[in-house]
């Protein structure tokens, strides 16, 4: 595992933009897995600025998202789908069709998750992943459990993940109690994995993560079996990472 320790967000958010930049020059016609969430917000606006310059075209390029709500249109302005629009999509010259999330509001879920693992299957593995990573160690929607869920599958949120989610929300009724998410399979047949994290808040989660035991209950500790993890991350998030020695 490669860990880029930076300053702060802004500077976590340029590293792990030029790791995923990287990718895109090497191979324009690269397949790119994409997370949402607060902590890529500045990671994508670095890609916006890099293609507008001109360094970075993505007119070749084909996505996949992690995960996305249950139960919501892509254009509710809480829905994965819309996110993605507004905080990259709509301001990169890449083709929408290429652009892949769950559809939340596919009438049988079940059905569109064994739609979109064979959609994963067949557009092969992605050359990166990124990911964000929850205070519980979830990532996309995989949340601790009992065992890791290898296929594309609904879960039902925990507590903890609606309570972090609720600020997007006008209420905490509002924030949808499942979701549709990328299993660890596809996760960990991705060529390379860029984790991104930020804030103090984050720290516990990152340690047990990197520095614990690889357990269902801290979902990303089965990153520690991926032969290619990029860990970028602020100091305050790496903090618990550091008193472990990593
Ligand atoms: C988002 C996702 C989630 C987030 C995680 C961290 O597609 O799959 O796992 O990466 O909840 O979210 P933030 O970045 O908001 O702390």
């Amino acid at each position: 595992m490669i860990i880029y320790r930076t300053k702060d967000y802004e500077a976590m958010s340029r590293t792990a933009a030029a790791v995923m930049a990287a990718q895109v020059i090497a191979d324009p016609h690269s397949l790119l897995g994409l997370a949402t969430g607060s902590t890529p917000i500045g990671l994508y606006k670095n890609l916006i600025a890099g293609c507008a310059a001109g360094d970075l075209d993505f007119s070749h390029i084909t996505t996949v998202n992690l995960d996305e709500y249950a139960g919501l249109p892509g254009t509710h302005d809480q829905s994965y789908r819309y996110f993605m629009n507004t905080n990259l999509f709509d301001h990169v010259n890449i083709d929408k069709a290429n652009t892949n999330v769950p559809n939340g509001q596919a009438p049988d879920p079940e059905a569109e998750c064994a739609r979109y693992e064979a959609l994963l299957r067949k557009l092969g593995p992605a050359d990166i992943q990124l990911l964000g990573m929850g205070r519980n160690g979830h990532i996309g929607f995989n949340e601790p459990g009992d065992a890791f869920i290898a296929p594309t599958h609904v879960v039902e949120l925990t507590d903890s993940t609606i309570d972090a989610n609720a600020r997007f929300f006008a209420s905490r009724d509002e924030v949808p109690k499942k979701a549709l998410t990328m299993g660890v399979g596809a996760i960990m047949r991705a060529k390379r994995v860029l984790v991104v994290v930020s804030g103090a808040d984050k720290a516990e989660a990152v340690k047990a993560a990197f520095a614990g035991p690889i357990t269902p209950q801290v979902p990303a500790s089965i990153l520690q079996l991926h032969p290619d993890v990029v860990l970028v991350g602020d100091e305050a998030a790496l903090a618990g990472l550091a008193e472990a020695g990593c």
